[in-house]
């Protein structure tokens, strides 16, 4: 069992796929039941080999649901993923990871995973060898990135015969997971918050532009966080490699005028606006309409300031509770709050990027927030999904004063 009951019981969609663990989803799905969950399953072709459908039924009292062509009279995945709130894949065998990889919808299960806005809560559980290929290794990691949890296989025996990874994870590492996400803080529930992140781009001729080293992670797991916190989020997002996360609205700009175009468009009415991203403070005076010819390069490139956006929203100042970004490489703090005050920000958060391991990319960070004349929390060093949650939590605690 996990830790503690839950105040109020979930709605709870759990996916069984084809897998010889699938025998273990009726355990799990008995302990959920158990403890007051109302648990609605869904099962793959190939589970219902391993598994009748009838177990679930009568541990769920419900009926369970096998097809998309049941109830010709209801869209049944809808429905299913609008009223749950999480969703559980226990086991997920490399078939059906490769297919939500790959956004395919060919059954009731996929189909559902596609139509849902929920988190989605995913237990992989194959050979070793299988759950080893890079094929899955790379499915897995796009699903982590889209914002899924996954709950990782743990190592013994397993049932051809071999000792490895790839065992369904224990029950209870499961429900914890699923809790997890459950008791997470929803406390921007019906709040719309924007956040910008990753670089600007700003043309000096049609092949050749300026612009920076972000990549837009810190903003990304800003907007994930916010997003799993209940919140509607407009993500306005300079160009990257990243996938932002599913449910996020976003709106793609390159230059620091489009950047400031598509803020504004959504900045009026906003909870919160974190300006994660990292605005070119320059761009070319002149943008040549012609790729430039070595043999006419010019010796310099005359430079403009672009427009500064949160300047521009804290001289506004109509309610929206503004964060910005400071990265430095000296002073940290006494420029970070030289920058709060210019800028009329309610907090700043200040990230030190001349540590080559910190900063930009997908590495770790470290962050500081800073608030008010002597406001200060620190939020220490580590992962930017970690960091993102530090951060909406000290967000939280300044807004209530
Ligand atoms: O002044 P500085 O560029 O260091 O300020 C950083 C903060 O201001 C970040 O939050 C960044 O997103 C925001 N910014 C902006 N528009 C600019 C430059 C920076 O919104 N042109």
């Amino acid at each position: 069992m996990s830790d503690g009951a839950l105040p109020h019981a979930h709605r709870i969609l759990v996916g069984v796929c084809g897998g010889i663990a699938a025998y273990k989803a009726a355990g799990l799905v008995s302990t959920l039941v158990q403890r007051g969950d109302v648990v609605d399953v869904v099962m793959t072709e190939s589970a219902q080999r391993f598994v009748a459908p009838l177990t679930f039924a009568a541990l769920t009292g419900r009926r369970v649901h096998t097809s998309l062509w049941d109830d010709p009279e209801t869209i049944g995945h809808i429905s299913l993923v609008r009223a749950a709130q999480i969703f559980a894949i226990v086991p997920a065998t490399a078939n059906v990871i490769a297919k939500l990889a790959g956004g395919i919808a060919d059954d009731l299960l996929t189909n559902a995973v596609l139509a849902a806005r929920i988190p989605l809560v995913v237990a992989p559980a194959m050979n070793m060898a299988m759950y080893e290929h890079p094929a899955t290794v790379e499915n897995v990691r796009r699903l982590r990135e889209r914002g899924a949890l996954i709950v990782e296989p743990a190592s013994g025996y397993l049932a051809e015969g071999e000792y490895g990874v790839g065992r369904l994870a224990d029950e209870d590492a499961i429900i914890a997971q699923i809790d997890a996400v459950l008791r997470h803080g929803r406390e921007l529930r019906g709040q719309r918050i924007v956040v910008t992140a990753g670089p600007t781009r700003e043309a000096v001729d049609p092949v050749r532009f300026l612009s920076n080293a972000s990549t837009g992670t810190m903003g990304i797991e800003i907007a994930r966080e916010a997003l799993s916190r209940g919140a509607e989020v407009d993500l306005v997002l300079g160009p990257t490699q990243l996938e932002p996360p599913h449910g996020v609205r976003v709106r793609r700009v390159t230059t620091a005028e489009q950047m400031r175009r598509a803020v504004m468009e959504v900045a009026d009415g906003a909870a919160v606006l974190v300006a994660t991203a990292a605005v070119a403070d320059f761009r070319p005076a002149v943008t040549f309409a012609q790729k430039v010819k070595k043999n006419e390069g010019a010796e310099a490139i005359a430079l403009e300031r672009t427009p500064d956006i949160l300047e521009e929203l804290g001289r506004q100042k109509n309610g929206t509770f503004l964060v910005g970004f400071a990265a430095e490489t000296e002073r940290l703090e006494e420029n970070a709050r030289l920058k709060l005050r210019a800028k009329r920000l309610d907090a700043i958060a200040v990230n030190d990027v001349s540590h080559e391991e910190r900063g930009f990319g997908v590495g770790p960070n470290e962050l500081t927030v800073l608030y008010g004349d002597d406001g200060r929390i620190p939020l220490g060093f580590g992962g930017k999904r970690e960091l993102a949650r530090g951060l909406w939590d000290a967000i939280e605690q300044i807004r209530r004063g």
